[in-house]
C-alpha cells in the first residue's frame, strides 16, 4: 500500500464561545478519519485551531472590559480543555491572531490584487453615530422591506425568506443599543469571483466535493456569483489591510488561512518545509466542515489558494447539523449540551462511538436521541465489544494463567481469525470514504460473530471433568483474544482509549494495521485485565439535557453578542420552506379521522429499508393491536420505540409498504431539523384524541 499524506482540517471553532455538542460532531469525525489513516500507515496531520476575528469578538471584549486578546486566550484555553477530553489528536491546535496567519493573508491578498482581482467600491451601510461605527448585518433589526414582519434582522426575513441589504430595512434599530442608524457611504474592497467561474465549475466538477455538494455549488455558480467584500471598516479585531488604513480583512477571509497558519507554525517547531505540505500536489488536503458553511470553503477559499498558487483541497467532505432529541439544540430544552458538561456526565469514548455509528458520507443532519445514544452503546460497545473483551481475557488471567497458545486452533478458531481479518479490509475502505458508519456496523458484526463463537464453544467446559482439556480452553480463548486484538485495531481511531487498554492488557505495544498478521499464541500472555467501560446507568444519560443553569447562561449570553456575521445566511443550504397552510376543512371532515393513544408493545426495523420501522400499537380496540409501519427508523432505535405512547391515526386506508400491512399512521411533528414524537400523554390506550 502505498503511504499517502493528509493534511486533514476541521472547521475553526469561533473564538465567542465554548464548545458545544455541535462543534464535537465534525471534531469527532475528522479525528477519527485522521487516526484511521494512521493506523493505515499513512501520514496524516489534523491542523485546526481557533477562529478569533470579528465584530463579536471585538465587542464581547469591550463589554467584558477586557482586550480582545485577552478574551481569545481564555477561550483557547477552554476550547482546548474540552477537545483533550474527547482525546481529539490534533497535530497542530492554533490560532488565527498569529504572526503567520497575517503573513499568509497579506501574501494571498496581495497574489489576488497582482491578478486584478481586487476592486475598490463605495458602499452604503447603516451606521450608528452613537456607537461609531458601522453595523453589520445582524447588528441590526427592523421591518422586513417586503412583508413588514417585524424585528428582523438586516440580511433575510425569518417570516417571508426574502433578502434584502440591511439599508432597506424599515424602522431600523441597533441591536447593541436600540438607536436609530444613519446611512453613511464607506470604500470597500470586493474580490471578483466571477472573473474565476470557469476554473470554481471545473473544482466543483472535481472529485473534491460529492455529487450533493457538487450540486449546491453548481447552483450557486450558475445563478452568478456575486463579488465578495473582504474589508470591514474600524473598529474591528483583525488584520488591518496593507495600504488601505482603518480597514481590516473580513474574518471569513483570514479564518480559512487559519488552516496554512497552523501548519507553518507546526513546521516551523519541528523544522518541517510548509511547502512540502502547501505546494505540493503529494499532499492530500482535506477539509471537514458544516454544511452551512460550504460556500466558503468551495468557492472563496479554492480561489485564494489557486490566485496564490498553493494546492487546492483534495477533498471538502460536508456534513449535517446535529439536532438532540430530534429537534435543533435549546437551551430552554436543555439539549445545547456544552462539551464541558458532556464530560462531567459521561466518558468521552460513549460519544464518538455513537457519532461515529450515526455518521455516514452526506450532509443529513444526524440527531442525538439519548434513548438511543443509551441503547447503542448498551448494545454496540459495552454489551458486544467490550463483553467479549472482559469474558475473554478475565478467562484467561483467572483459568489459564493468561496464557495464551495458538497449537490447537482446529479450523473453527481459523475461520473465526479469518473472517474477522477479512472484514479489515472492508473496514479500512468505510475509513478511507469517511463512512464510519459503515465502519462501526462492521466491527459490531464481527464482535457479535466472535460472541456467538465463544458461547458456542463453551471454553469453561473444558475445564474439569470428563471433557477436561485445558488447552483446548486455551486455542479458544486465544482465538477470541485475537478478535479482540483486530477489534481494537480497527475501532482504535474511534474509541482509542478502548484500543489502549486491550493492548496493556496484552502486554503488546501500540498496534496497527501493519500489525494484523501477527497473531497471538504461545508467548502471549494477558495480565492485569480490567474492564474497559463499566455499564453505565440510563439516568447519567437523561443528566445530559437537564439545563445545567451556569453553563446555559453563559452559552446564552455569548450567543447573544455572537449574532452570526460569521454565518453569512445567504450562504446556508439547509432552511425551512415553511408550507403554506392547506385549505380550511368543515368540521365533519375533522371528525372523520379517528386519532386515538396508543401503546407501541413491539418494534423491529424492516427488511431492506432504511426509513421504516414496523410496530405492533395496542389502540385499545378488541380486535387487539395494529400493524403500523412508518418511516422514523432514522430518529428513532426499534428498542426505543416498545413502550412509548403515541398518537395513532387508526381509520386510514390499509397500505402495504415492503410486503407489510400498515393500518394506520403514527403522528409526529417533522420539520427540516429532524422528526419529534409526542412527548408524555398519560391517557390509557384507546383514548380517542379530540
Ligand atoms: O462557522 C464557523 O464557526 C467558523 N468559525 C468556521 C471557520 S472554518 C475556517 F474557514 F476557518
Ligand atoms: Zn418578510
Amino acid at each position: 500500500m502505498e503511504k499517502r499524506r493528509l493534511l486533514i482540517t476541521s472547521g475553526l471553532p469561533y473564538a465567542n464561545g465554548p464548545i458545544h455538542l455541535g462543534h464535537m460532531v465534525e471534531t469527532i469525525q475528522t479525528d477519527i478519519f485522521a487516526r484511521a489513516m494512521r493506523m493505515m500507515g499513512h501520514e496524516a496531520l489534523y491542523m485546526c485551531g481557533d477562529d478569533t476575528h470579528g465584530t463579536p469578538i471585538e465587542i464581547s471584549a469591550t463589554k467584558r472590559g477586557i482586550a480582545p486578546e485577552d478574551l481569545i486566550k481564555e477561550t483557547y484555553a477552554s476550547h482546548t480543555a474540552d477537545f483533550k477530553g474527547f482525546d481529539i489528536a490534533f497535530t497542530n491546535y492554533y490560532t488565527t491572531h498569529s504572526a503567520e496567519n497575517k503573513a499568509l493573508a497579506y501574501d494571498i491578498f496581495e497574489k489576488m490584487q497582482a491578478a486584478g482581482l481586487v476592486r475598490v467600491e463605495k458602499i452604503k451601510q447603516l451606521y450608528s453615530e452613537s456607537l461609531n461605527r458601522f453595523l453589520p448585518d445582524r447588528y441590526v433589526k427592523g421591518k422586513c422591506p417586503k412583508c413588514g414582519a417585524e424585528d428582523q434582522y438586516g440580511d433575510v426575513c425569518e417570516v417571508c425568506k426574502d433578502r434584502y441589504d440591511a439599508i432597506d430595512l424599515v424602522e431600523p434599530k441597533c441591536v447593541l443599543d436600540g438607536s436609530t442608524p444613519v446611512i453613511r457611504e464607506s470604500q470597500h474592497l470586493f474580490i471578483s469571483l466571477s472573473e474565476l467561474a470557469d476554473f470554481l465549475r471545473d473544482f466543483a466538477k472535481s472529485d473534491a466535493l460529492s455529487s450533493e455538494v457538487e450540486n449546491f455549488v453548481m447552483t450557486w455558480i450558475e445563478e452568478g456569483l456575486k463579488d465578495w467584500n473582504i474589508s470591514r471598516d474600524k473598529p474591528y479585531f483583525g488584520f488591518e489591510i496593507p495600504g488601505y488604513p482603518d480597514k481590516y480583512f473580513y474574518v471569513w477571509m483570514d479564518a480559512p488561512i487559519g488552516y496554512m497558519a497552523s501548519t507553518m507554525a507546526w513546521c516551523k517547531a519541528n523544522n518541517k518545509s510548509f511547502d512540502d505540505y502547501w505546494k505540493n500536489d503529494k499532499t492530500e488536503i482535506w477539509h471537514f466542515i458544516g454544511k452551512d458553511i460550504i460556500y466558503f470553503h468551495t468557492l472563496f477559499w479554492p480561489a485564494m489558494l489557486k490566485v496564490a498558487g498553493y494546492a487546492l483541497p483534495k477533498r471538502v467532505h460536508a456534513h449535517g447539523f446535529l439536532t438532540v432529541n430530534g429537534t435543533k439544540m435549546s437551551k430552554s430544552r436543555g439539549t445545547f449540551i456544552l462539551a464541558s458538561k458532556y464530560l462531567k456526565t459521561l466518558p468521552a469514548a460513549y460519544l464518538r462511538f455513537y457519532f461515529a455509528a450515526k455518521l455516514s458520507t452526506g450532509v443529513d443532519d444526524i440527531d442525538l436521541n439519548i434513548e438511543d445514544f443509551y441503547f447503542r452503546v448498551r448494545s454496540g460497545l459495552i454489551d458486544n465489544l467490550a463483553n467479549l473483551h472482559n469474558r475473554s481475557f478475565s478467562f484467561a488471567e483467572t483459568k489459564l494463567d493468561g496464557k495464551l497458545s495458538a497449537a490447537r486452533f482446529d479450523d473453527d478458531c481459523r475461520k473465526l481469525i479469518g473472517d474477522t481479518k477479512a472484514r479489515l479490509a472492508e473496514i479500512c475502505k468505510a475509513y478511507e470514504n469517511v463512512d464510519l458508519a459503515a465502519a462501526i456496523k462492521a466491527i459490531c458484526e464481527i464482535g457479535n460473530a466472535a460472541n456467538l463463537f465463544y458461547q458456542n464453544q463453551a471454553p469453561w467446559s473444558y475445564l474439569k471433568g470428563e471433557n477436561a482439556d485445558i488447552e483446548k480452553a486455551r486455542a479458544i480463548v486465544t482465538a477470541c483474544a485475537e478478535v479482540v486484538r483486530l477489534i481494537a485495531i480497527a475501532i482504535k481511531p474511534v474509541v482509542p482509549d478502548f484500543a489502549e487498554k486491550i493492548f496493556a492488557q496484552l502486554n503488546l505495544p501500540d498496534q496497527n494495521l501493519a500489525d494484523i498478521d501477527n497473531c497471538l499464541g504461545d508467548g502471549n500472555v494477558i495480565s492485569h485485565v480490567e474492564k474497559t467501560y463499566i455499564r453505565p446507568e440510563r439516568e447519567t444519560f437523561d443528566a445530559l439535557t437537564v439545563p445545567d443553569e451556569t453553563e446555559a447562561a453563559a452559552a446564552a449570553a455569548a450567543a447573544k453578542v455572537l449574532p452570526g456575521e460569521e454565518k453569512v445566511e445567504e450562504h446556508k443550504v439547509a432552511e425551512i420552506v415553511r408550507e403554506p397552510l392547506k385549505p380550511l376543512i368543515d368540521f365533519e371532515d375533522f371528525e372523520k379521522l379517528d386519532i386515538r393513544v396508543g401503546k407501541v408493545l413491539a418494534c423491529e426495523r424492516v427488511k431492506k429499508s432504511n426509513k421504516l420501522l414496523c410496530s405492533q400499537i395496542e389502540i385499545g380496540h378488541p380486535d387487539g393491536p395494529v400493524q403500523i409501519v412508518s418511516g422514523i427508523s432514522k430518529y428513532y432505535e426499534p428498542e426505543s420505540m416498545v413502550g412509548r405512547t403515541v398518537l395513532v391515526v387508526t381509520n386510514l386506508k390499509p397500505r402495504e409498504m415492503f410486503g407489510l400491512k400498515s393500518c394506520g399512521m403514527v403522528l409526529a411533528a417533522s420539520d427540516d431539523a429532524g422528526l419529534e414524537l409526542p412527548g408524555t400523554i398519560l391517557r390509557a390506550p384507546g383514548a380517542k384524541v379530540k
